[in-house]
C-alpha cells in the first residue's frame, strides 16, 4: 500500500513528546512490512533535517504560495516531506506554544495550511506521479485533512489516530472565515463544537477508521470522564473505533547497547545497572547508596501526567527513605513547586527543568522505579522503555498504563508475571500507598529482580502493532 503518514511532529526531526516516537518509529515498521510510506510534516526551524534536502515542487494554496521539500530518515531512508512556509513554520521555539507556553496565536492558520498541502499531495494535484490509497492522520495538528478530503472524489482513504483527545485545536466559531473553510462542514455535525470550531472533529467525524494508541483509551474516551464532550460522537462511531498499542523502538531503547547511559547491561547482568544508578545520584548530587530505592520520573509537567498528586503527597513521600530525580518541563507553577521541594531536601529530590534526551535515557536506566501516576494516559510510552531498562513503573491504572503493566500481586509475583506497582484512585492518598509497596517490594531483593526480568522479557516491539494497522489499512 501507498501511505501518506501526516504528523506535525516526528522523532529525530523535531519532538516535543510520545507522538514524535511513534511517527519516527511506525512508519519505518509498515516499511519493513513493505509499505510504501511518506511522512508529511510541517518545516519548523527547529526540525533536524539528516543528509539532503530536495526541493520537490511549489503550490499555491489561498495565495500563497508553499514548497515541498525532501529529505529522508536516518537510517530508514523513509521519504519526509517537508511543508515550506516560513511565514507559518521558520521562526525559533516549540512546533505549538511560545516561550512562555501559550499556543501560537496563528496556530489554525498553521496548520489549516498544513492540511490543505496533505489534501493536495493525497490527490496528487502536485502531479508526482504517487497518489496513496491510505492517509493516516494523527491528532488535532492534522485533522482537518479528512474534513477536507471528504469532499473530494476518488479520495484516498483515511485513518485518523487520537494520541490525545485533551487537545483538540479548538478556535472561535470565526476562524472558520478567515480559513475559508467550505461550508458544508460547518455544522454540529461537522467542525462545529458548542459553537466554537474544533479541528479534532475533523477527524473524529469524516475519517473512514479512528484509532487510539491503546485499547482502553478507545473504551474509557466513549466515557465522560475521558471524553469531554466528544463522548457521544465517539460511541456514535465506535464501529470504527479501535486501540492499537504504541510500540517502542527496541534499537533507541536499549540497555544492552545505549550509547547514552554510563553502563550497558542485560537480564543476565542486572548487577552492571547499580552503575547507573550511581553515576545518576552523582549527577544529581544525591547521596551515593545502594541503599534507599531511587525514583525517576520524566514527562511533560502538565495536569495530565499527575504532578498534582506528586506534589501532594511529597511532604509524606519525603518522610521515607528513598531518593526522586525529576526531569520535565510545563507548567510554571509545577515547576517551581518542585524546584523548591529540590531546594528543601537536596538530599532526598533532585529536579531538573527542561528538555534532555540524553538524560532522558539516564534517568531510565539508573532508576530502580519510574513513576508515572497518570490520570489520563491514552498510551504512554516511559513505562515499556522502563521495563525494558530493568526499571519498575508505578503507574496508575488507566489508558496505556493499565494495558502495559503488570500489578506486583501475589498471584503475579507467584507466576512471574508481575513488571511494576498498579494504583486505581487519583489521589495522593493512593500513590503514596504505591510509593509504600514499592519500597517494602524493594526490600524483597529476590521479587524485585524477578520482576526486572519479568519486565525486560516483554514484547514491546513494533512488530505487531504495525501489522494491526496494515490489516486496518487493508480492510479499507
Ligand atoms: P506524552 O506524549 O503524553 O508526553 P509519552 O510517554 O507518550 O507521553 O511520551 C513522552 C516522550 O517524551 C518520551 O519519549 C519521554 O522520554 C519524552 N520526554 C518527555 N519529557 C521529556 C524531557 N523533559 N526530556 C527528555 N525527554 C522527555
Ligand atoms: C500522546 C499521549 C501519550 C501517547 C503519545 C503517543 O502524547 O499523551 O500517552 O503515548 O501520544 O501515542
Amino acid at each position: 500500500k501507498k501511505i501518506l503518514f501526516v504528523t506535525s511532529e516526528a522523532h529525530p526531526l523535531i519532538k516535543t513528546g510520545g507522538l514524535a516516537d511513534v511517527s519516527g518509529s511506525l512508519p519505518k515498521a509498515l516499511a519493513e512490512l513493505s509499505q510504501d510510506i511518506r511522512i508529511l510534516i510541517p518545516y519548523y526551524q527547529a526540525l533536524k533535517t539528516f543528509g539532503n534536502v530536495r526541493y520537490v515542487c511549489s503550490l499555491r494554496i489561498d495565495n500563497r504560495s508553499v514548497n515541498i521539500l525532501e529529505t529522508r530518515m536516518p537510517e530508514s531512508h523513509i521519504p519526509v516531506w517537508l511543508v515550506d512556509y516560513p511565514t507559518f513554520f521558520n521562526y525559533p521555539g516549540n512546533p505549538y506554544v511560545d516561550e512562555n507556553g501559550n499556543a501560537w496565536e496563528n496556530n489554525a492558520e498553521r496548520f489549516a495550511l498544513f492540511c490543505r498541502v496533505a489534501v493536495e499531495i493525497a490527490m496528487d494535484r502536485v502531479h508526482q506521479d504517487w497518489k496513496p490509497d491510505v492517509v493516516h492522520c494523527n491528532d488535532w495538528q492534522s485533522a482537518l485533512v479528512p474534513a477536507f478530503l471528504s469532499l473530494e472524489d476518488n479520495r484516498p482513504k483515511t485513518v485518523f489516530t487520537i494520541h490525545n483527545l485533551a487537545y483538540q485545536g479548538l478556535f472561535p466559531a470565526s476562524t472558520a472565515a478567515t480559513l475559508n473553510l467550505p461550508g458544508q462542514l460547518l455544522s454540529p455535525e461537522g467542525l462545529e463544537f458548542h459553537s466554537l470550531l474544533s479541528f479534532i472533529k475533523g477527524g473524529l467525524v469524516y475519517s473512514d477508521r479512528i484509532t487510539t494508541v491503546s485499547p482502553t483509551y478507545a473504551t474509557e474516551i466513549q466515557t465522560p470522564e475521558f471524553g469531554y464532550g466528544l463522548e457521544g460522537l465517539l460511541r456514535h462511531r465506535n464501529h470504527v473505533l479501535s486501540g492499537i498499542l504504541n510500540g517502542i523502538d527496541l534499537e533507541h531503547w536499549n540497555p544492552e547497547s545505549d550509547p547514552l547511559i554510563a553502563q550497558t547491561y542485560t537480564a543476565q547482568t542486572l548487577a552492571e545497572k547499580k552503575a547507573n544508578k550511581a553515576e545518576l545520584q552523582k549527577r544529581f548530587s544525591l547521596p551515593v547508596t545502594d541503599g534507599v530505592p531511587l525514583f525517576g520520573l520524566i514527562g511533560r509537567l502538565v495536569e495530565q501526567k499527575g504532578i498534582d498528586l506528586i506534589l501532594d503527597s511529597l511532604p509524606a513521600i519525603l518522610e521515607m527513605p528513598l531518593q526522586i530525580v525529576l526531569l520535565g518541563s510545563g507548567e510554571k507553577s509545577m515547576e517551581r513547586k518542585l524546584m523548591s521541594y529540590a531546594h528543601l531536601y537536596p538530599e532526598k529530590i533532585a529536579v531538573t527543568v527542561g528538555y534532555d534526551e540524553a538524560l532522558a535515557h539516564r534517568i531510565e536506566a539508573g532508576s530502580d522505579v519510574f513513576l508515572m501516576p497518570s490520570r489520563f494516559e491514552p498510551c504512554g510510552l516511559n513505562q515499556m522503555y522502563s521495563q525494558r531498562y530493568g526499571t519498575l513503573p508505578l503507574v496508575r491504572r488507566t489508558g496505556g498504563l493499565a494495558d502495559t503493566v503488570v500489578d506486583a500481586v501475589p498471584q503475579t509475583l507467584n507466576d512471574n508475571s508481575a513488571t511494576g506497582i498498579v494504583f486505581d484512585e487519583a489521589t495522593a492518598g493512593s500513590l503514596l500507598e504505591a510509593v509504600k509497596r514499592a519500597a517494602i517490594l524493594y526490600g524483597n531483593p529476590k521479587a524485585w529482580e524477578q520482576m526486572q526480568i519479568n519486565g525486560m522479557s516483554k514484547d514491546f516491539s513494533w512488530q505487531q502493532s504495525a501489522s494491526q494497522y496494515l490489516d486496518l489499512y487493508r480492510s479499507l
